[in-house]
């Protein structure tokens, strides 16, 4: 059976797509077989690993495509089902369902069951129908957590949403917090982290450090560990990778 992990936060810019992206392309490396599913009308996806995406996940709901024809191979072992603008017609055509609405990602992927180790999904920053319907398909949440006050207080909100949903996934797992942004040199960045520790120890992850050579490998179409394996930030997405597969 795939494990299926939902990025999210509704909060923007705080590394979920980077997340995404980084503990996609390490477990593929890891031998994994993974696919990764961008529900942002954003697309940053395809961006980040420097693909064109032809087709995604919009000509798989609105057009009934096959889901196996619509994904792109992105690297060894990695594939993408792409999100993009085309996606505000998804939202609309699932907000137009009379019943089984938050289903519609479900069975949209259900042709793939069983055919990847991994399948993680990138949401948008909103709490918006494709973000439901990602957290009614998954079976775990990573959220990454930028070590900031009011990104703390959207980590409380969104626990509080999540648990709306888990009245009906009930197998749904808040498993991982990853912190993002961390720069010990700053205060606050510590005395978030130890909140943190303090109320989700068993889900806290050691933390991303801010590390300029992410940012700039978006530039390139390449994932930290192709633009710059020995830095900071490649060496700590590997670690959450490893964390990931040790509970297998
Ligand atoms: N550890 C890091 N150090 C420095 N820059 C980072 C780090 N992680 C991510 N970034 C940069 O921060 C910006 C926001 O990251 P990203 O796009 O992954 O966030 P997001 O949560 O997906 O945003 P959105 O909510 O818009 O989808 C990007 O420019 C990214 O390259
Ligand atoms: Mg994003």
């Amino acid at each position: 059976m795939s494990r299926k992990i939902c990025v999210a936060l509704s909060k923007g810019g705080v590394a979920k797509s980077s997340t995404a992206v980084s503990i996609s392309h390490g477990l593929a490396m890891a031998g994994k077989k993974v696919l990764l599913v961008d529900t942002d009308d954003q697309g940053q996806d395809a961006f980040l690993l420097g693909i064109p995406a032809q087709h995604g996940l919009a000509d798989v709901i609105v057009e009934d495509m096959c889901a196996a024809d619509a994904i792109c191979k992105a690297r060894d072992n990695l594939w993408l089902l792409a999100g993009g603008k085309a996606l505000a017609g998804v939202k609309r055509s699932i907000g137009r369902k009379d019943f089984g609405a938050e289903q519609t990602l479900s069975d949209a992927l259900a042709p793939l069951k069983d055919q990847f180790d991994f399948v993680i999904i990138d949401t948008s920053p909103s709490w918006d129908t494709l973000t439901i319907n990602s957290l009614f398909y998954c079976t775990e949440v990573l959220t990454p957590v930028s070590l900031e006050v009011l990104t703390l207080n959207s980590l409380l909100e969104f626990s509080e949403r999540l648990k709306s949903v888990q009245a009906y996934n009930k197998g749904l797992k808040h498993s991982y917090l990853v912190p993002t942004f961390w720069d010990r040199r700053v205060k606050k960045s510590s005395e978030i982290l130890d909140q943190l520790k303090k109320h989700y120890p068993k889900q806290l992850c050691d933390p991303i450090r801010y590390c300029v050579r992410i940012s700039e490998s978006a530039g390139f179409g390449k994932t930290i560990y192709e633009y710059a394996p020995s830095s900071s930030g490649a060496k700590d997405y590997q670690k959450t990778v490893q964390r990931i597969l040790s509970h297998e």
